[in-house]
């Protein structure tokens, strides 16, 4: 059955099939049917309220609306490529069980302020799950760091071996990254916080819409403030994908470095087998999949971010279909996130570190040269002199085959008078100890950075309990 169309009466022609797939949306926005009917709810109640229609009409429009929520629960709800989008979709379903009643529910309303109302109240729900996964994902950071405050291992400039810190220094170090996330998500969310309805069209409605009760009902923080702007504004949408993106990037760099710390030039981890796939032809394979996938679909990612922005840079105020474009971006990039951070916190608890190689390598390739400039310059060389003290001594070393723990009292003396008296740290352990400043890798001052990240991640857990609670208040059945 061809459906109705929410514009069909100046159009003489049906529409060509192939144009109608060509335009339709409702393929991809049927994701949000909860939100459109949820939208509609706040919007017949407000004008039953203002005595726009009846409180007759609006209690039977919303009867007819909430019925179809539960074919939707039921998975009865029944949608074609005919209806267009989801907005269509609703208003077909709805006349078919309420009559022509149903056409007073568009009264004030546009698809085009219906639109962003259903892409805000989606992207809410949509934040709020991932900034949950990224409380997951600094938890399982948080405990598997908990275990490896004093485990050395290499820290790096340019790839290559630069100062030993600890273990739990550079898995705080993602968790840094993490808690901007968590702030970014929330910013976004706090954008995306705000009711269009009442713009209608473009322009706003002839009748004395109640905006803000209509907010309100929607668990929304506010109103626009611009009909035109509404209308025209996707910066909430780009928000999302931009905090979304730097989520993936942090998980990105972090599979770089499981997939390299895994191999067998490392060592420094295995990863355990439940996260990890074989070769079909090399029989000792075990490759590190969940991992290079995350980096992997970064592209993607990242490519909804840009496409995005091409997409909208040159659209003149206000609607244009080119908008419709958004949602498969913001959908898309949600669910690869989602699921990179629903795959995570468990391979990052099963992880096996193997603190012996890293221990090793935390000591190799005079990588305590700058403890030994820096007692240099404690004792008032000036440090650029120090540094070419040491430069030399490395140098030295190296063409000799040794190492420092392997020079003699007498040798120390050589390279610097001060050295007759006092040992730069000669271990690993004794470097990091000595940084013990704030945001240093002194594993005092890592365990006290621990307890700050715990404090940071328990706002955002009531953050997003609060929220959660209005949410699941607005988009339930009374
Ligand atoms: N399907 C459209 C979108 O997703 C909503 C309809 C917008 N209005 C219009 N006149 N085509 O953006």
């Amino acid at each position: 059955m061809v459906q109705k169309r929410l514009w069909g009466g100046r159009f003489s022609t049906a529409p060509d099939e192939i144009a109608a797939q060509f335009t339709a949306s409702i393929l991809f926005d049927n994701r949000m049917v909860r939100e459109d009917i949820r939208g509609s709810v706040a919007h017949v109640r407000m004008l039953g309220r203002q005595g726009i229609i009846t409180a007759g009409e609006a209690a039977e429009i919303e009867r007819g609306l909430w019925l179809i929520w539960d074919e939707v629960d039921a998975g009865t709800f029944d949608f074609s490529v005919q209806d267009e989008d989801i907005h269509t979709a609703v208003e077909n379903r709805l006349r078919a069980l309420i009559g022509p009643l149903q056409g007073k529910l568009h009264t004030g309303r546009s698809r085009n302020d219906q639109v962003i109302t259903d892409t805000r109240l989606w992207t809410k729900g949509a934040l709020l799950e991932l900034a949950t996964g990224v409380v997951e994902l600094i938890d399982a950071l948080a405990e598997v760091a908990a275990q490896h405050v004093e485990t050395v291992m290499p820290g790096y400039t340019h790839t290559q071996r630069a100062q030993p810190v600890v273990l739990a220094h550079h898995l705080h170090a993602y968790m840094t990254m993490l808690q901007r996330d968590l702030q970014r998500l929330r910013q976004a969310y706090e954008r995306a916080d705000v009711s269009a309805l009442g713009s209608a069209a473009m322009a706003g409605a002839t009748y004395p819409l109640d905006r803000e009760f209509v907010a309100a009902d929607l668990g929304m923080g506010g109103i626009s403030v611009n009909s035109m702007d509404a209308i025209a504004d996707r910066d909430f949408v780009l928000d999302a994908l931009y905090a979304m993106s730097l989520v993936q990037l942090h998980l990105s760099r972090l599979s770089e470095e499981l997939i390299y710390w895994s191999s067998g030039e490392f060592r420094f981890v295995t990863i355990s087998d439940a996260y990890s796939t074989g070769s079909s032809i090399m029989p000792q394979k075990k490759n590190a999949d969940v991992a290079e996938l995350t980096r992997g679909r970064s592209g993607r990612v990242f490519g909804n971010l840009m496409g995005t922005l091409a997409m909208m840079k040159g659209l003149p105020l206000t609607y244009n279909s080119d908008m419709q474009e958004d949602k498969e971006a913001l959908f898309e990039t949600f669910d690869t996130v989602a699921k990179a951070l629903a795959v995570y916190p468990g391979m990052i608890r099963t992880l096996t570190v193997n603190t012996d190689r890293m221990a090793a390598a935390a000591i190799a390739d005079f990588i305590l040269a700058t403890d030994a400039a820096d007692l240099l310059a404690k004792n008032g060389i000036p440090f650029r002199e120090a540094h070419e003290v040491i430069g030399s001594l490395v140098g030295k070393c190296t063409a000799e085959g040794k190492t420092f723990a392997d020079l003699t009292d007498a040798e120390w003396a050589e390279v610097h008078p001060v050295f007759a008296t006092q040992k730069p740290p000669l271990t690993a352990e004794a470097s990091v100890a000595l940084r013990d400043l704030p945001g240093g890798t002194a594993p005092r001052q890592v365990a006290l950075a621990l307890e700050l990240a715990s404090a940071a991640t328990e706002d955002a857990r009531a953050w997003i309990d609060r929220e959660r609670a209005v949410r699941e208040t607005v988009l339930s059945k009374p």
